[in-house]
């Protein structure tokens, strides 16, 4: 049989580009987010392409999905955490509850996938997860609650490396830089050509340049390699950019 994937918040942006590179490589894979669906221009016209609405801060939705597919497939290979959300603010204006919900959706939400993957993965003595973190990790203004979120994350894959490793389970983190998405189209234009001028490759990534590195973290071949982040940065995590 195929191997079975879910990525979460698959239905645009990077979540989308790696659901088309694992398509590609002949995964069967269940997009979830919180959208209906995939936007039409983006429709994936392949039977192992199936779509299940679950927001990852709740728990009863990320069960229905992890019955569904235990009960249609009987396996899951691979589990991406994608989905992720950002509220940026300096702190002094950064309203609590904007600090409440990044961490939720995009630490509790990726903490509570894992849980209901690692039962299932240990179970079956076999998986991979790959956490989407953010080279924002490492530290960038307007962002306590986002950064704090995305550290907290690779804390996560650290720990659930050590604790699933002796089951076969490779847990790993993907830590991109500017990429070229809906969340960064947002920005002012003289503020996304100020990140652009800061990164030294001079360009912003795209959604496919993150997916091959969580196509490569997922496979099986990545068996030795766990507890660990590759940034897809263009080289902005080496050094500060201060000057
Ligand atoms: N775009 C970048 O420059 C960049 C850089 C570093 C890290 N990231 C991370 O990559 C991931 C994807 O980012 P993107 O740029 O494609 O963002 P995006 O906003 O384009 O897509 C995120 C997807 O997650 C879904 N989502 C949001 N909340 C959800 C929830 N509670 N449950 C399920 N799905 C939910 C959204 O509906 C959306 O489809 C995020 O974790 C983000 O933090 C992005």
């Amino acid at each position: 049989m195929k191997n079975v994937a879910i990525v979460t918040g698959g239905a645009r942006g990077i979540g989308l580009a790696i659901t088309k590179r694992l398509i590609e490589s002949n995964y069967i894979v269940i997009v979830s987010d919180i959208l209906e669906g995939l936007v039409d221009t983006e429709k994936i016209e392949n039977s192992d392409c199936h779509y299940f609405k679950c927001d990852i801060t709740k728990k009863n939705d990320i069960i229905q999905l992890f019955n569904f597919v235990k009960a249609t497939f009987d396996k899951i290979d691979l589990l991406v955490n994608n989905a992720g959300i950002i509220k940026d603010n300096m702190i002094w204006n950064m309203p609590e509850e904007d600090f409440d919900k990044v961490i939720d959706v995009n630490l509790k939400g990726t903490w509570l996938m894992c849980k209901q993957a690692a039962i299932m993965m240990k179970a079956q003595n076999f998986g991979r997860i790959v956490n989407i973190s953010s080279r924002a990790w490492l530290g960038n203004k307007g962002q306590s609650n986002y950064s704090a979120s995305k550290a907290g994350v690779i804390g996560l894959t650290r720990v659930l490396a050590l604790e699933l490793g002796k089951y076969n389970i490779c847990v790993n983190a993907v830590a991109p830089g500017l990429i070229n998405t809906p969340l960064t189209q947002n920005l002012k234009p003289d503020v996304l050509e100020s990140l652009i001028n800061a990164q030294p490759t001079n360009n912003i990534g795209q959604p496919e340049d993150v997916a091959n590195a969580v196509m490569f973290l997922g496979s099986e071949i990545t068996k030795f390699i766990t507890g660990q982040v590759i940034y897809v940065d263009g080289g902005k995590s080496i050094s500060s950019n201060m000057f």
